[in-house]
């Protein structure tokens, strides 16, 4: 079996859920307090040892290109102005992990996103990580399913349990018992409430092996008249055993209003450097 050491990484669409400002600027560039979403799932695949990402684009992303850059004027300007910390924030991410860069020319659906990193992967087994997912875990989310391939040597769906009221918005599964490591049986994309087979939804972690290629070159589209990756894992589950795994952590859908404003409360939250104030202004605001 060979290691997980390749990442994909899809951020070509459109973030229409947080218009206006994703008109001009890439959703995986909104920061949560002061760092783009982007890095946060970048930097929770160098912390799993992912060594290659491949991060999927389309037109009007550049800044994503940019953001992981070198950018030496600035990189002069501040060891000039002493300001090391900083300087090594923006460089030593970079030093850590190799970052390519593909377009997906038409958008028209995760399953043709993840399509698009078919000659990256070759012949290995990859990491996906979708960018409107944010996990704070003990362990990375992903090394978490990393190593339950290296149980199973077959495909992972990272799920976690959701209300019934929002089963229509996930790819939903189910699997033969309820152990945090288990077969998946059926997979449905976005189901309304009553053709859910379970609350098991898949939460935008993934380890995928090759194969799943062949079967996004012919999937159909579905759901959304998009091409789903969620239909083409259904098809690989009819050839091959697919496992998911309960992810254990905290989860925010950062590509909801609502989520992102929480990720930024807890991320606020837990950092040495601004937590007092920020609890403090909480408090003030909330007083009734
Ligand atoms: C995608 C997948 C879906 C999954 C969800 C959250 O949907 O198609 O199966 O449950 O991400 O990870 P999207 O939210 O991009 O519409």
């Amino acid at each position: 079996m060979s290691k997980v050491t390749k990442a994909v990484i899809p951020a070509a669409g459109y973030g229409m859920r947080f218009l206006p400002v994703t008109k001009a600027i890439p959703k995986e560039m909104l920061p949560i307090v002061d760092t783009p979403t982007i890095e946060y799932i970048v930097r929770e695949c160098v912390d799993a040892g992912i060594t290659d990402i491949l991060i999927i684009v389309s037109a009007n992303k550049n800044s994503i290109i940019n953001h992981f850059d070198r950018n030496f004027e600035l990189e002069y300007k501040l060891k000039e102005k002493n300001k090391l910390k900083e300087y090594e924030e923006i460089t030593g991410l970079l030093d850590k992990v190799n970052i390519y860069f593909v377009r997906q020319k038409e958008l028209i659906g995760l399953g043709h996103a993840v399509l698009c990193a078919k000659s990256f992967a070759g012949n290995d087994p990859f990491a996906l990580l979708l960018g409107d997912d944010l996990w704070r875990c003990r362990k990375p989310a992903i090394k978490q399913l990393i190593e339950a391939y290296e149980e199973v040597d077959s495909p992972i769906l990272g799920v976690k349990q959701v209300l019934l009221k929002e089963v229509s918005s996930y790819g939903i599964c189910k699997t033969v018992d309820d152990e945090k490591l288990t077969k998946v049986i059926d997979l449905v994309e976005k189901p309304s409430i009553d053709r859910a087979p379970s609350k098991k939804a898949i939460s935008g972690r993934y380890i995928l092996t090759p194969d799943i290629f062949p079967l996004l070159e012919t999937q159909e589209r579905g759901a959304g008249n998009e091409i789903q990756l969620t239909d083409a894992i259904k098809r690989l589950s009819e050839k091959r055993d697919i496992y998911s795994y309960e992810i254990t952590g905290k989860r925010y859908d950062i590509g909801s209003v609502v989520g992102f404003v929480e990720a930024t409360l807890d991320y606020s939250l837990s950092r040495a450097d601004i937590k007092e104030a920020i609890q403090e202004l909480i408090n003030e605001k909330t007083k009734k």
